[in-house]
């Protein structure tokens, strides 16, 4: 584990390091992932390293900008991104401004991809 001289930051170095696998859920921001999530991912470094990540995005296109623009970051931080992903379409998929939440038939067998892929 890196040397952090932030409470928070060893916080969040400890649960990073607890765990060997990770599932991102991001939304996309103008075409992005958020910053709070860059800022996630940059404060440690030690803790991602050789490990697995999968990813679910969401947005009006299903979040597939954010998560394109999210790979690069994860390979700087020596994470093995999964390449099939669960992407979640606000357009179809949500309903009431995101109060209710309907899968599509075809995000079925996604998810355990992902978790296969990620052991
Ligand atoms: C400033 C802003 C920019 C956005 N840009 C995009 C975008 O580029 N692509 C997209 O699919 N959705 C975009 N959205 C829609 C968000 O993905 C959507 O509102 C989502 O529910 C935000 O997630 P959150 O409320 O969990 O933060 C944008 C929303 C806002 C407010």
């Amino acid at each position: 584990m890196g040397r952090y001289t932030h409470p928070h930051t060893r916080q969040w170095a400890t649960t990073v390091a607890a765990y060997d696998g990770y599932v991102l859920v991001t939304p996309e921001y103008n075409r992005s992932f958020p910053g709070v999530l860059k800022n996630a991912l940059d404060r440690v470094y030690a803790g991602w390293n050789n490990k697995a990540v999968g990813l679910v995005p969401y947005g009006f296109d299903g979040g597939v900008r954010a998560v394109e623009a999210l790979r690069p970051v994860l390979g700087a931080l020596q994470l093995a991104d999964v390449s099939a992903a669960v992407t979640l379409n606000l357009r179809t998929e949500f309903a009431d401004f995101g109060a209710t939440f309907t899968p599509g038939d075809h995000q079925g067998p996604t998810l355990p991809t992902i978790l296969d892929q990620l052991l």
